[in-house]
């Protein structure tokens, strides 16, 4: 050893004066520098390869798709570049390109343009939510059809469900109707159900609803700790869903989905939908939320997805245009983190490009 080296290393560790000492000093040299180099394995990428933890994989992804009625080309959202609101024309070439490129599963959301208090177009099997299931499912039978499950892209107010005398959103009455726009879902060719409206009770009402209708096959994959989050905003640009217009309701849904601050009440909300009957459990918003994914990791052995929602995504892609981050490295760094905190498969805007990236 060197000198300069030896000066690194506390006398205490160098010099052992007893049979006692040594044994110390035996165990913390050998367990640390400079016997350990943490280096030695990320020296080159072949060894960085093989000890890898976790990896991002098509296979991985689900890609959320917008599909408004009574629209003749498909509408850009300029919040989300690179996404578009699809005609339920071009909806079909999309779910063509997303089979091709091996994404297993699209999220569908619908863009409404026959609104009323309760929603009912979308728990009517000729309504725009069953049209574009069966149009995407005749599209591309192999890709599974996820449905969002939710009624504010379908009410004219843009809550989650009906407003009762109280100013609020209906939780009894809107898992009634959720039931309902589940069998509607899978009547029309929906492969999986994702309840997003944080009711009490949703899944255990879509389950029975499902199962006395002949869809005991259907899953739920439960939008399960959802939060209040200010990073939805460009998704209520998408899907016409936004709140503050309407001075008769409320202005946010604080007295539904999960307040940022609250770690245990998102654990315990999440494992109540595992005890009614979810498939797999989702976290949503994502980034700002990875520690809510990895407790849940630890506490139940569903699925997990986690949602990296509109306003990461743009963040990343609007970033990527002032020239700030490189769009492909931010987003496959944010997709890999998902993993690492636990998540079985990931939403994201970026499903499309991600998995051209991952055929070169
Ligand atoms: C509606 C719904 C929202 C999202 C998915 N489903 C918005 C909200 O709750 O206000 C957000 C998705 C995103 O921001 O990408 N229940
Ligand atoms: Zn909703």
């Amino acid at each position: 050893m060197t000198d300069k080296l030896k000066s690194l290393i506390p006398d205490t560790l160098t010099e052992p004066k007893s049979h006692a000492e040594m044994m110390k000093h035996k165990r913390l040299t050998e367990n640390a520098f400079p016997h350990v180099r943490m280096r030695r394995l990320r020296q080159n990428s072949a060894l960085r390869d093989m000890v890898r933890e976790n990896q991002v994989q098509v296979s991985d992804l689900i890609y959320p798709l917008f599909v408004e009625e009574n629209i003749d080309t498909p509408v850009a959202i300029k919040t989300m570049p690179g996404v578009v609101r699809e005609t339920e024309k071009t909806i079909i070439d999309k779910m063509k390109e997303v089979a091709d490129l091996g994404i297993p599963s699209v999220m569908m959301f619908g863009v409404s343009h026959n609104k009323d208090h309760h929603g009912s177009d979308s728990m009517d099997p000729n309504g725009l939510m069953a049209r574009m299931i069966s149009s995407a499912k005749k599209a591309a039978p192999n890709v599974a059809i996820t449905a969002d499950l939710c009624f504010c892209e379908y009410t004219d107010h843009g809550h989650c469900g009906p407003i009762n005398e109280r100013r609020d959103v209906d939780n009894d009455k809107t898992i009634e109707n959720i039931a309902m726009q589940a069998v509607i879902a899978a009547e029309a060719g929906a492969d999986m159900v994702a309840p997003s409206g944080m009711m009490d009770g949703q899944v255990a009402a879509i389950r029975h609803a499902l199962d006395v209708t002949g869809f005991t096959h259907v899953p739920i994959m439960a939008y399960a700790a959802k939060f209040a989050s200010v990073f939805y905003g460009p998704f209520r640009d998408a899907a016409g869903c936004s709140l503050g217009h309407n001075p008769n309701v409320p202005t946010d849904r604080k007295t539904y989905q999960l307040d940022p601050a609250n770690a245990r009440e998102a654990l315990r909300d999440a494992l109540l939908d595992e005890q009614e009957g979810a498939d797999i459990l989702m976290v949503k918003p994502g980034m700002p939320y990875l520690d809510i994914l990895a407790k849940l990791r630890e506490k139940t052995d569903l699925p997990l997805a986690a949602y990296q929602i509109s306003g990461e995504y743009a963040m990343i892609r609007l970033a990527a245009e002032a020239g700030a981050l490189d769009y492909q490295s931010a987003m496959m760094e944010s997709l890999l983190a998902f993993k690492r905190a636990g998540a079985d498969m990931i939403l994201t805007y970026s499903a499309c490009d991600v998995a051209k990236w991952l055929q070169k």
